[in-house]
């Protein structure tokens, strides 16, 4: 489904992104990992056209999707959710899903496809005329994925969901991640730097280290290396 080839970046002389290549899978968690500065957001700020590429390639489908704009890539149904929970505070919880309708739903359809997400999250159902500012950290994470899958996306890109989320509630998450990549060809690229809980979801992990690709492998395997978990999981 997507498939990353080569792919550098850099902003000025730092060098961010040196030569990475993996696949993500529909239907399949892909997580990526690493410590403080790896590389990993600009990952995923690239697949979805925020930053531009030094070299390489990256295909969702077939198509390539470096070199072009980010508007186009998310008409494609590649969905990121980026650092920090943005929500619009402004908004209510309501007016927050619908506008991840405009995006790729017919406007016949974006009040039912609103109406799965309430399925899906009924705590948001219950709070729809809230503004999006009185949630709970949870419920806000809850929103910004909820507002991703509105797009009716088939690559979701999740940039630390877990960041600030109770062991509790980022269980539930990463419950939730499996559920929704298990039906209905959804793939998810999960960048996380809580490792233990990413590998417990993932199908793939690759671990970045100054910007390239260090390890790729089976989540099970990363998990069970002490050295590899010491250098580069922190756990
Ligand atoms: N806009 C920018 N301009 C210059 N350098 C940047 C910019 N954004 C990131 N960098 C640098 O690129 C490298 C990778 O940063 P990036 O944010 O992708 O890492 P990360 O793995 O997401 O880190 P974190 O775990 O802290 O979120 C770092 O050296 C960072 O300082
Ligand atoms: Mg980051």
């Amino acid at each position: 489904m997507l498939h990353v080839e080569g792919l550098s970046v850099r902003y000025g002389p730092v060098r961010a992104l040196e030569s990475v290549s993996f696949e993500a899978r529909s239907g399949s968690i892909t997580t990526v990992l690493g410590a403080n500065g790896a590389g990993k957001t600009t990952l995923l700020r690239t697949l979805s056209g925020l930053v531009p590429s030094h070299q390489g390639t990256a295909s969702f489908d077939g198509q390539r999707i470096t070199g072009r704009a980010p508007e186009a890539i998310a008409r494609l149904g590649v969905s990121h959710v980026p650092e920090g929970r943005g929500v619009i505070a402004e908004l209510t919880v309501d007016e927050n899903l619908r506008l991840g309708t405009f995006v790729r739903v017919r406007r016949g359809d974006r009040r039912a496809v609103v109406d799965e997400i309430y399925e899906r999250f009924p705590q948001l159902r219950d709070k729809r005329h809230r503004s999006a500012s009185t949630l709970s950290g949870g419920e806000r994470q809850m929103l910004v994925i909820g507002r991703a899958l509105a797009c009716r996306p088939r690559l979701l890109l999740l940039d630390e969901p877990s960041l600030g989320l109770s062991p509790i509630v980022t269980a539930q998450l990463m419950a939730t991640l499996r559920e929704l990549t298990a039906g209905d060809g959804l793939g998810a690229v999960l960048v996380e730097q809580n490792a233990r809980s990413a590998l417990s979801v993932a199908d793939w992990a690759i671990v970045l280290n100054l910007g390239r690709v260090v390890v790729a492998d089976r989540p099970a395997r990363l998990a069970a290396d002490a050295d590899l978990r010491r250098h580069y999981l922190g756990f």
